[in-house]
């Protein structure tokens, strides 16, 4: 029998599918994804999603908030090139096609660090869109290093996937900055 990581690579390249059908409709075309990764199931399903549609503009970028960069990586890539087998993508997946990004992820999973807590602050303020200090805080830390950086460049259509960890939020409001005054934070 398969872990059950195995088959959740299915829903996300579902996904896949109607991000590409979107993006016809609406004559758009996101040459980036952003997402945040732990078990590394969704990131594996879009990456599965999209190598159906054989085209090498677009790519799938995993923030890691696991903590456990080498372990994670692997997930990403057995359960992609799993769900690839089982939608018919018809050829191996590239490595080039398997991108996790160190570096957001914090002291551990769970705990944020300064750029968690300001990508949090900034998203909210310039956006109004909720992120917490799980998950989404560190990919979207990830998103703003990445162009701050140019790693992702200027003119880039990215597409970040917000996973809904918000309700997280209330569990974190003694955390500096957060709720409770900004000390003591991780570099
Ligand atoms: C809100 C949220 N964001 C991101 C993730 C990471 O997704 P995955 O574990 O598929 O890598 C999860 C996983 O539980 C989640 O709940």
């Amino acid at each position: 029998m398969l872990p059950t990581t195995l088959w959740g690579g299915l829903g996300f390249a579902n996904w896949a599918r109607e991000v590409s059908v979107q993006e016809e409709e609406l004559g758009v075309f996101f040459d980036t994804i952003v997402v945040c990764t732990v078990t590394g199931s969704t990131q594996a399903g879009m990456i599965a999603g999209f190598a159906l549609e054989d085209r090498d503009d677009r790519r799938v970028i995993g923030i890691d908030a696991s903590a456990t960069f080498d372990k994670t990586i692997d997930q990403v890539a057995r359960i992609a090139r799993r769900t690839a087998e089982m939608i018919g993508v018809g050829r191996p997946l590239r490595d080039d096609e398997i991108t996790l990004v160190a570096g957001y992820q914090g002291p551990s999973y769970g705990v944020p660090d300064r750029q968690t807590i300001e990508a949090i602050q900034l998203a909210a303020r310039t956006e109004g869109m909720l992120t917490d200090p799980v998950y989404e805080g560190k990919s979207m830390a990830g998103l703003i290093g990445m162009i701050r950086s140019g790693e992702i460049p200027p003119g880039s259509r990215v597409l970040y996937a917000h996973l809904g960890g918000q309700p997280a939020l209330p569990a974190y409001a003694g955390f500096p900055g957060l709720g409770a005054p900004e000390r003591n934070l991780t570099a």
